[in-house]
């Protein structure tokens, strides 16, 4: 079972490779389709994970994607279910298993995220219909008050009951401890609430024998609050996640795999080949992208089957650059390279 867990997450942090986050929640997925005037129902959530899922030339560069629950149970429109078509293309699938955030009894204006009841019999499930990974997302708000250390645990202690049945089941946990970049903190509060967190998520997940080298973190960058007046430079930027996480990630863990968290997605390209820049560091650096990979593609398709192709070549691009700044090759031309899209 070790080494399975070993071996998935080696795969997920292969060399110029990275993952695709495609698991947003039926109700995130509706507010994306509407914002690009795309009629929000199953069958458009469905097109446009076929669209993402048959590009030509992304699997280069990416190792697995996270499905939703509908998504893992949906085929392609000939009839291949998503799950075997990733698998055909050496794409490892995955699953997100959490319910979603939840206000936290205690501290109302915080969240908690829940899905740990009946997880065990779901994962089974999961790794029968070919999931290898699965992520669950903690999302930890900043401003002068908060998070509490209530929060912080709350959240840390799920993600390790979480991580510690994945990893029962065969399946390698994506931990996610996300801390928000929304509001006015500057980048050193954010350099502190993220290292309290990464701490207090180890603590647990070493209190709940969790596997280190079976499991991959899922960190935000550490950045200002978009909304604070100084905004830092990609350098600092990118310096201060990588002494964060040099501070607070084991070595034995195999891979962090940023989240974008609302970046542009140049920003996000660019720190990320900042990071792989900056010489060998104990674990792979790495992305799993939600918007980072897939706004441009959405925002070109706009649900009109005669932009499928611009639209795939719109992800192929990102899924291009993102992969060469997982090696620290990216560069700014890369971005008016975008080929195929007539
Ligand atoms: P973003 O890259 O859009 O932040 O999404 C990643 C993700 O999976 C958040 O849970």
């Amino acid at each position: 079972m070790s080494d399975e867990l070993r071996q998935t997450a080696t795969t997920l942090v292969a060399e110029g490779k990275g993952i695709l986050a495609a698991d947003e929640s039926n109700a995130t997925m509706d507010k994306r389709l509407e914002a690009a005037g795309v009629k929000p129902e199953e069958e458009t959530r469905r097109e446009l994970r076929e669209l993402l899922f048959t590009t030509e030339g992304a699997a280069e560069h990416i190792s697995g994607i996270i499905l939703y629950d509908e998504t893992f149970r949906q085929s392609t429109a000939d009839g291949t279910p998503f799950p075997k078509l990733l698998q055909e293309q050496g794409v490892v699938p995955g699953i997100k298993v959490d319910t979603g955030a939840k206000p936290l009894a205690g501290s109302p204006d915080e969240k908690v995220t829940e899905g740990l009841d009946g997880l065990r019999e779901r994962l089974s499930e999961y790794y029968e219909g070919g999931a290898r990974f699965a992520k669950w997302r903690g999302v930890i708000a900043v401003d002068d008050q908060h998070p509490s250390h209530l929060c912080v645990h709350a959240n840390a202690h799920a993600l390790a009951r979480y991580a510690a049945l994945c990893q029962e089941a065969g399946i390698v946990p994506i931990v996610e401890p996300e801390v928000l970049m929304d509001g006015e903190h500057t980048i050193d509060r954010s350099e502190e609430v993220t290292g309290t967190v990464l701490a207090t998520v180890f603590a647990e997940l070493r209190e709940q024998r969790v596997l280190l080298e079976g499991m991959l973190l899922k960190p935000n960058m550490v950045l200002a609050g978009y909304q604070c007046s100084e905004q830092p430079g990609d350098q600092e930027v990118a310096e201060r996640t990588l002494r964060c996480l040099r501070r607070h990630v084991p070595s034995a863990v195999p891979g962090i795999v940023f989240l974008s968290g609302g970046q542009s997605d140049e920003d996000a390209t660019v720190r990320l080949n900042l990071m792989n820049q900056m010489g060998p560091q104990p674990w792979e650096v790495s992305f799993s992208y939600g918007r980072g990979l897939q706004a441009a593609a959405l925002t070109a398709w706009r649900g009109d089957r005669d932009n499928v192709q611009s639209a795939q070549a719109q992800y192929r691009h990102r899924a291009r650059c993102t992969g060469a700044a997982r090696r620290g090759e990216y560069s700014e031309e890369m971005e008016r390279e975008l080929v195929g899209s007539s």
